[in-house]
C-alpha cells in the first residue's frame, strides 16, 4: 500500500485546478442506468471510487468508456445483481438501487454494511422506495426490491441526523419513472443533489425544487440519453484552501464554486484567513494570526462533515481553544489519535473535540483511516516540523485526483512511496 512521505514547513504557493465532484459523479453515473440510450459525463475526476462505480455498472451490463476526464456510458440492457464484492468496497454504490428498480421493476443489491465513520444505515432509502410501492426483502446480506409499477407519493425523508444525501438521490431516481407525482419532504439540499436533478432533467425527467427541502418529481414514461458536466468538488476545494492557510501560503483555486462553499469560507474568514475573488478564482492567504473558531457539522448549507477533519488540523495550529462538534456521523474522529502522534492536544467529549491549539506539530508516521481523515493528516504533515509518513493513502486516492502531484506543484516537499 502506497504512502506519502512529507517534509513539512514549506508554505504552499501557486495555482491549483479543482476537479469534478466525486459525490456528484457517483449518483450521476448510477442515473445512466435509467435509460438504454448513450450518456456522456464530463469533468469526471480520475478516482478509485469512479473506477469502482464503472466496474459495478459494467457488471450490470453497461458499456463504460473513459475518454480523458469524460465517461461515455450506455446501459442498453441490464442484467444481474449489484455484486457484494464490488459494493462493499464503496458504500456510495448503494445509489444504483433506485435506478435499477425504476428501470426494470426489480433489483438485488448487496447491503453496504457500515464504515469507520459510522453505522450508516440505509433505512431511509428503503422507507422512501417502500412509499413508492416497492416490496422489499433483506435476505443473506442482499436487498431484494420489486415493484410492477412504482407510484408517486408524498413522503418524508428526514432522519435522526436530518436529511440523507444518497437517500434523496435514490428516491429521486426511482420516482422519475413512477406513475404520478412524488413529493419528497426533508430532502437533502446539497449541491450534488441539484447536479443530479439537472442531469435527470437533461434526460427528460421532470424534477423541480432540488436544492430546497421539498423536491417534486412528476413521473415520465421513459428517459433518453444526455450529456452533462459535473460541478466542481467543493470538498477538494475546501481541502486545498485549508492546506494553504495551515502552511501560511498563498494558493489560487481555479474552478471552485464559492457559492457551494459558503460555510467553509465563512469559518476560514472568522479564523483570520484571507479569501479573495480573482475573477472566477479564489485566492487563499493569511494576513493575520489565526483565531480559534468553533465548528458544528450540519447538513448543507451548514458546515460540511467532509471538511471537519481538515479544519481540525488548522485549529491545532491556532493558539487558543476551539470546539469541533460532529453532528452527522457518530465516529468521525478517527484522525484525532493520529494527530496526537504529531503532538496535537485534542480531547474528545461526546460528539465534540476540544482542541487546545498553538503548539507546533512535529512529523511522525501516521495511519490513514478514511478519506477525509487522511486528507487532514496530509495537511498536518505539510504544516509540521520534520518528516511525516502517511500510510495507506489508497484512502486518499478514493476521493482526490493526484493529490500529491497537485501539492508538489504548489511547492510541497512530498513523495509517494509506492509499495513494491
Ligand atoms: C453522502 O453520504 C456523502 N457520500 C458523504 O461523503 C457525506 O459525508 C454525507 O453525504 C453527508 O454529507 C456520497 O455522496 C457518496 P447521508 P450519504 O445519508 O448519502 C444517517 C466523503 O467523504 N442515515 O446524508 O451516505 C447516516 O448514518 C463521504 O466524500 C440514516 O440514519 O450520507 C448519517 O448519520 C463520506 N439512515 C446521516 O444520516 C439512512 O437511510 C447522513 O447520511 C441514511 C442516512
Amino acid at each position: 500500500m502506497d504512502s506519502f512521505l512529507i517534509k513539512g514547513g514549506a508554505p504552499l504557493h501557486g495555482d491549483v485546478a479543482i476537479g469534478g465532484a466525486k459525490n456528484a459523479v457517483l449518483p450521476i453515473m448510477a442515473a445512466t442506468l435509467l435509460t438504454p440510450e448513450p450518456c456522456v459525463i464530463h469533468r469526471v475526476p480520475n478516482l478509485s471510487d469512479v473506477q469502482f462505480m464503472s466496474k459495478i455498472l459494467a457488471s450490470l451490463g453497461a458499456e463504460v468508456k473513459p475518454q480523458g476526464h469524460s465517461l461515455a456510458i450506455r446501459a442498453a440492457k441490464i442484467k444481474g445483481v449489484g455484486d457484494y464484492d464490488l459494493i462493499r468496497k464503496m458504500r456510495g454504490s448503494i445509489c444504483i438501487l433506485g435506478p435499477l428498480l425504476a428501470r426494470q421493476g426489480h433489483a438485488i443489491v448487496s447491503l453496504p454494511g457500515g464504515c469507520v465513520i459510522g453505522a450508516r444505515p440505509i433505512d431511509l432509502h428503503l422507507k422512501g422506495l417502500k412509499e413508492l410501492g416497492a416490496k422489499i426483502r433483506i435476505d443473506s446480506g442482499y436487498i431484494h426490491v420489486r415493484a410492477r409499477r412504482l407510484a408517486g407519493n408524498a413522503l418524508f425523508l428526514g432522519g435522526r441526523c436530518g436529511p440523507t444525501v444518497l437517500g434523496t438521490a435514490n428516491v429521486m431516481m426511482a420516482a422519475v419513472l413512477a406513475d404520478g407525482v412524488t413529493i419528497i419532504e426533508s430532502a437533502a439540499c446539497e449541491p450534488e443533489v441539484i447536479d443530479l436533478a439537472d442531469f435527470l432533467n437533461a434526460m427528460g425527467a421532470r424534477v423541480s425544487g432540488a436544492g430546497g427541502p421539498t423536491i417534486t418529481i412528476t413521473g415520465v414514461k421513459d428517459l433518453h440519453g444526455a450529456e452533462h458536466e459535473v460541478i466542481a468538488d467543493r470538498i477538494e476545494a475546501a481541502t486545498f484552501a485549508i492546506a494553504a492557510a495551515a502552511t501560511n501560503g498563498e494558493v489560487t483555486l481555479h474552478g471552485a464554486r464559492a457559492d457551494h462553499m459558503r460555510a467553509v469560507l465563512d469559518k476560514l474568514r472568522e479564523a483570520g484567513v484571507k479569501i479573495e475573488r480573482i475573477g472566477p478564482a479564489l485566492k487563499i492567504s493569511r494576513n493575520a494570526r489565526l483565531k480559534p473558531v468553533d465548528i458544528t457539522t450540519l447538513p448543507y448549507s451548514g458546515f460540511p462533515t467532509d471538511a471537519q477533519a481538515q479544519m481540525m488540523v488548522l485549529m491545532t495550529l491556532t493558539p487558543g481553544i476551539s470546539i469541533i462538534t460532529e453532528r452527522i456521523f457518530e465516529s468521525r474522529f478517527m484522525h484525532v489519535s493520529e494527530l496526537a502522534r504529531l503532538g496535537a492536544d485534542i480531547a474528545i467529549e461526546g460528539p465534540s473535540a476540544i482542541v487546545k491549539g498553538g503548539k507546533p506539530l512535529s512529523g511522525a508516521p501516521v495511519m490513514a483511516s478514511d478519506l477525509r481523515a487522511s486528507a487532514a493528516l496530509v495537511i498536518a504533515g505539510l504544516a509540521a516540523r520534520g518528516s511525516t509518513q502517511v500510510n495507506r493513502v489508497y484512502h486518499i486516492d478514493r476521493g482526490y485526483e493526484q493529490m500529491d502531484v497537485k501539492l508538489r506543484k504548489l511547492g510541497a516537499r512530498m513523495e509517494r512511496l509506492e509499495e513494491t
